[in-house]
């Protein structure tokens, strides 16, 4: 096959600040994806879109074109409107695991694809995958069914979705090419356009634990991602949201399950339950649903009916019991006073050391490793009170998990109307 371009004119137009052509980034994709551009060759392309970046027109034509490398679902055939969430990712976020199903129950189609984790921040098949039975891999009349009967769905993108950034992201993680907002946009939006929503709400971390840690950064990868979203006909929109310290008391993936099933019986800790009760309603209003309930709908047991439904339908077992660790073992408060910190990194860190997290893809993980976390910012606690409770079927897990504990919790004395220095939860809502 005559090929259209040489992948090195055009790494040397993006090494010397060039805007790339709409031929050159259509067959660059191309070529990469059916193995006759090689993988140094688009390392040293990747570092130069890190380095020398891509403006939004180039942007755009990269993620179509990682589109194309593969199938678009379409959902059309649906009675109910479709709309789906992203998480950047963060520690102890199970937010996707109680907002699908209730979402469902208010009365939209979630057709929600998913990964599974890598490095510090969990991943929501491998919670899901805790539960005894459940299977994360469905054909795609396999997904159609599970929406059709349950109104969401959760799963493993096939092998046909945004083939290009299957490639590209394993080469990124191992080419220290991930965060380059161009990079991290289409990958995201190339999956979410692919898979045939059509609304999305992107939850985008930033703090510590996220992996856009500076603010600015996190509302930049946002305002783009919205334009990428909302140009294709998906009608999208953002909230930046605060990880810098852990969401709700559980980070690993058992015990997310558990802290998520309290959710949808109608308990669990605030953090989680406002940021879902708060994306669900954002997700109802973008697919144009009105007059829904999403708070009644965790109290009232309507999602829980669906989550039921939606694990069964996957093979899943709602009243088996989840796994637990062989081990455990508690850190406890060494003075008395108020948490005035806790860092999600850390705890993150810690959680991934204990066997919840996976260092390199393909990994196995332990479904019962993890932390739970007995007191967070703003709380009193007394000396020697459990401060973590740290989960394992490797006890000498615990000694490398501890040390990356260390200085991750400040407890103090806090002056009459001194307030937490923390983010607040919601930081920010971006519409365009
Ligand atoms: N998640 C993705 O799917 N892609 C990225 O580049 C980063 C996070």
């Amino acid at each position: 096959m005559i090929e259209a371009f040489s992948a090195a004119e055009i790494i040397a137009a993006k090494r010397d600040h060039h805007v790339l052509s709409d031929p050159q980034i259509d067959w660059i994709i191309d070529a990469y994806t059916r193995g006759a551009v090689a993988d140094e060759q688009m390392s040293a392309l990747l570092m130069a879109i890190l380095l020398n970046g891509m403006n939004l027109y180039e942007i755009s034509r990269w993620t179509d074109a990682m589109i194309r490398s593969g199938e678009r679902m379409n959902w059309s055939g649906l009675s109910r409107p479709t709309v789906d969430k992203h998480s950047t990712g963060g520690v102890g976020d199970k937010i996707t695991l109680p907002l699908a199903p209730l979402v469902a129950a208010c009365g939209a189609a979630v057709p929600q694809l998913s990964g599974r984790g890598l490095g510090h921040t969990g991943g929501t098949l491998d919670k899901l995958e805790s539960i005894p039975g459940w299977r994360a891999s469905l054909t795609n009349a396999e997904m159609l069914k599970v929406l059709q009967d349950c109104g969401a769905v959760i799963c493993a993108a096939g092998a046909g979705l945004a083939p290009a950034d299957k490639k590209l992201y394993a080469l990124r993680d191992v080419t220290a090419t991930v965060e380059a907002i161009p990079l991290i946009a289409s990958s995201i939006m190339s999956k979410k356009i692919a898979e045939g929503t059509s609304a999305l709400v992107l939850d985008v971390k930033t703090g510590v634990g996220a992996f856009m840690s500076d603010s600015k950064k996190a509302a930049e990868l946002a305002h783009v991602m919205v334009g990428l979203g909302n140009n294709a006909g998906v009608k999208t929109l953002a909230l930046i949201t605060a990880m810098d310290v852990p969401l709700g008391l559980t980070a690993g993936n058992a015990l997310e399950v558990g802290e998520s099933l309290e959710v949808l019986s109608g308990g669990g800790p605030s953090d989680v339950v406002e940021l879902t009760v708060l994306l669900a309603q954002e997700m109802l209003e973008l697919a144009g649903i009105r007059g829904a309930d999403p708070a009644a709908a965790l109290k009232n047991g309507k999602a829980m009916d669906v989550w039921r439904r939606m694990i069964r339908a996957q093979g899943g077992d709602p009243d088996a019991k989840l796994p637990v660790a062989k081990e455990n073992t508690v850190i406890t408060a060494l003075r008395s006073g108020t948490v005035l910190s806790m860092d999600a990194m850390k705890v993150g860190i810690a959680a991934w050391r204990l066997g919840a997290g996976r260092l390199r893809q393909g990994q196995a993980i332990q479904a019962g490793a993890g932390i739970e976390i007995h007191a967070k910012p703003g709380d009193v606690i007394s000396s020697g009170a459990p401060l973590f409770t740290l989960h394992s079927d490797t006890p000498a897990a615990f000694a490398s998990a501890q040390e990356s504990l260390i200085g991750s919790v400040t407890i103090g004395d806090l002056a009459a109307g001194e307030k937490i220095d923390r983010l607040p939860l919601i930081i920010e809502r971006i519409t365009d």
